[in-house]
């Protein structure tokens, strides 16, 4: 049965500063265009694993897990919408994010034309591995949090919250319904693969588009953050070298301390939600 963790869905009310700065990480532009990145394939991303998770939605039999699939799908949708609204913001700036974000529905069409609902719904738990991940990285490093737009990161907040809540739902999903190991661990070493390598190459239109030249200080800062010891690189490699194990959980790896007290550390995002 899966175990019962609350997942809560907030409704946000984010007011989102027309005249921040254009590089929303601490004006670095490698960085920020790895988080615009990110944020282009959110939108259609989340409304996949919506899709891929309700597919099987009426067939699952733990009454704990149909529970929290109804909250899994509230958390995505509400996220598909507040990044859809900063993309919006970021268009407005100059970044082609419309065009990334065709790009990345086109390979989810693909896939859902292509792959059986098995696979779907196992790209999806690799990619909720993916952002739980993420979300840890965020959590961890306030440092990081601190030099974020202040709207940009209240956002990053409560979605690396609600990622961490909703970690295992995908997964208990899975493996009720599908419980193949093999496909399990194959499709994300695929899905791996192919979303850093979009989101690198996502990356790269958003620094074309405005054709800044990166700064040797601008470049090192960079090379910290993805590389350094606790870099989001080395630190997310530990967490899916992890998901590779044979008979692997997303419990496995405890990141509930990160999420049990956050409206204490974070009082002015949680005055945010309006429901
Ligand atoms: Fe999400
Ligand atoms: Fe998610």
């Amino acid at each position: 049965m899966a175990t019962e963790n609350t997942i809560t869905v907030r409704r946000m009310n984010f007011e989102i500063n027309a005249d921040m700065d254009k590089y929303w990480f601490n004006g670095n532009p490698l960085i920020s265009a790895f988080f615009y990145a990110l944020s282009a394939t959110f939108p259609d991303g989340e409304r996949f694993f919506i899709d891929t998770v309700r597919y099987y939605q009426k067939d699952v039999e733990d009454p704990v897990l149909k529970q929290q699939i109804r909250a899994f799908i509230g958390q995505e949708a509400h996220h598909g919408k507040a990044h859809e609204d900063f993309n919006e913001a970021l268009e407005a700036k100059g970044f082609p994010m419309a065009v990334i974000a065709a790009k990345a529905k086109g390979l989810l069409d693909l896939a859902k034309e292509r792959l059986s609902p098995q696979r779907q719904l196992a790209i999806t738990v690799a990619l909720e591995h993916v952002t739980a991940t993420l979300a840890e990285h965020a959590l961890r490093h306030p440092d990081l949090l601190e030099q974020m737009d202040p709207t940009f990161r209240d956002m990053i907040v409560w979605h690396a919250v609600e990622e961490i809540e909703h970690k295992s739902v995908a997964f208990d999903v899975f493996r009720e319904r599908v419980g193949n190991e093999y496909l399990r661990r194959r499709v994300m070493f695929m899905t791996l693969i192919m979303f850093f390598g979009r989101v690198m190459y996502f990356q790269k239109l958003i620094l074309r588009a405005d054709n800044r030249k990166a700064t040797w200080r601008e470049w090192w800062q960079a090379m910290k953050f993805f590389w350094g010891k606790d870099g989001l690189v080395r630190e997310s490699l530990i967490h899916f070298a992890k998901a590779f194990k044979k008979g692997f959980h997303p419990s496995d790896i405890d990141q509930q301390p990160l999420v049990n007290d956050w409206q204490q550390r974070y009082p002015e995002i949680a005055a945010l939600q309006t429901n």
